[in-house]
């Protein structure tokens, strides 16, 4: 049995995900210039294979850093309360910086650290995130370039786990649900 087995169906095939971050990045070309030298902010763990797959889309001079943040209790819901675990190397100050996000759930996480970058004082600060489930959302955060908007189901692949597995699969997928409640 391999990680495939384990899904109940492809959301979001690996094609109508490469041609999306492709439509982003040509939006975020558009958004900046090489003298803005933007910092691409990528939220770890899940968004690493969005910004790998994002940044070598992107025609104007940037750079990337990273940040990890953890949302305590553990499962599939999000319980809102955040802590740092891992934060930029570089200083924000003036710098014009976008927040790549793999997904926003209820949107507590991206408000956390938007609000702590802010503080910060960045020249300016975007969002850009691959998906966003609306339905589950429970405080307002504007998000600037968004992938897709996906129902309420338990979603994997292209970044995004369960239980730190399928990360690897090239598609978004939802999880058969005897799996989620192995
Ligand atoms: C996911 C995702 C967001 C957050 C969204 O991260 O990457 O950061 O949850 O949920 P929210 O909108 O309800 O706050 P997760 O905690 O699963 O960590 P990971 O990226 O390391 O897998």
């Amino acid at each position: 049995m391999g990680l495939r087995d384990d899904i109940a169906k492809v959301l979001i095939p690996e094609q109508d995900l490469q041609a999306r971050v492709a439509e982003l990045a040509q939006a975020i070309n558009a958004t900046y210039t090489d003298d803005d030298c933007p910092l691409l902010v990528c939220v770890l763990k899940g968004a690493f294979v969005f910004l790998a797959d994002l940044t070598r889309h992107l025609a104007m001079r940037h750079e990337v850093d990273f940040m990890e943040v953890s949302s305590y209790g553990a499962g599939t819901k999000s319980s809102g309360v955040v802590r740092i675990l891992l934060d930029l190397e570089q200083n924000i100050e003036g710098r014009h910086v976008l927040v790549v996000e793999d997904i926003v759930d209820s949107g507590r996480t991206l408000q956390y650290i938007t609000r702590n970058l802010q503080t910060r004082k960045p020249a300016s600060l975007r969002v850009c995130a691959l998906l966003s489930k609306p339905s589950r959302r429970e405080v307002e955060v504007p998000l600037d370039f968004v992938g897709f908007e996906v129902p309420d189901e338990f979603v994997v692949g292209y970044g995004l786990d369960f239980g730190e597995e399928y990360r690897n699969l090239p598609f978004i997928g939802v999880l058969k649900e005897e799996v989620c409640a192995r």
